[in-house]
């Protein structure tokens, strides 16, 4: 693993340094395998960097979009981290709809859905169980608690070690989620985060040692890079480091 950390300015230097990275995979990845697949991160940080992505003339046919985690809600919930995307960058261009690879939210069921997505990914992928598929590019961003996608401290999810897609729990509210070691198969994992809240999390995601059952980032360690994006509100007492 090749671990890169840069801290920008501000949040606008975050986003124009998140987009030149995002590009530059998805150009490696369809230049290498004619296709790449970008799984996105929900929350608010990364909702410039959609709108920036979609500004782009792209090889749309050839990008397979994906969410990491998704919040138990319609697609039309404001909560929806699909809705965001889609109103962000998706309904903007002209991707094939499917090509659009959301989880799925409707069978009132969180497990029924997780395992559906589950099947979903392996037909994608011509995987078996027991395989995990490495996404070219998996978006994250970390919550004041250290969690990232729908992985929580302290939640049964951390421990899921068999699965692509299981269920994650906020606060007894319902999640689907990408797993640890799905998430650890990826070829570039970047991590795009901002604000002053991030810095006690940080800090415990950094330190030589800390529980990652309590700082779940701490257990994302891809096979391939990891990025992690910082405006100086998030990062100032983080060191930029490139190991
Ligand atoms: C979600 C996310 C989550 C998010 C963090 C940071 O569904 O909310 O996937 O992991 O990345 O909570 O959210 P902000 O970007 O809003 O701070």
């Amino acid at each position: 693993m090749k671990q890169v950390v840069e801290i920008l300015a501000n949040r606008a230097e975050l986003i124009e340094r998140s987009l030149s990275i995002v590009l530059s995979q998805i150009a490696a990845a369809i230049a290498e395998r004619g296709q790449c697949t970008i799984a996105l991160a929900g929350g608010s940080t990364p909702e410039p960097l959609y709108r920036a992505i979609a500004a782009r003339d792209l090889d749309w046919d050839k990008i397979h979009v994906f969410w990491g985690d998704e919040r138990y809600v319609d697609p039309e919930h404001p909560d929806s981290n699909q809705k965001m995307a889609r109103l962000a960058w998706l309904d903007r261009v002209n991707i094939p709809a499917s090509n659009i690879h959301p989880m799925p939210t409707g069978a009132a069921d969180p497990a029924a859905d997780a395992s559906t997505h589950q099947t979903e990914l392996q037909q994608f992928f011509q995987i078996s169980d027991g395989e995990f598929p490495a996404f070219d590019i998996i978006l994250l961003g970390i919550g004041d608690d250290a969690h990232t996608a729908s992985l929580f401290p302290h939640t049964a999810a951390l421990q899921v070690e068999d699965a692509l897609i299981t269920v994650g729990n906020k606060d007894g509210q319902p999640r689907i989620t990408f797993t640890v070691p799905l998430i650890n198969r990826a070829r570039c994992v970047i991590f795009i985060i901002a604000g002053a809240s991030k810095k006690p999390a940080l800090a415990q995601i950094f330190a030589p040692a800390a529980d990652a059952m309590t700082y779940p980032a701490r257990l994302i360690k891809p096979e391939g890079e990891l990025w992690w994006l910082l405006d100086a509100a998030a990062g100032e007492e983080l060191k930029q480091q490139t190991a």
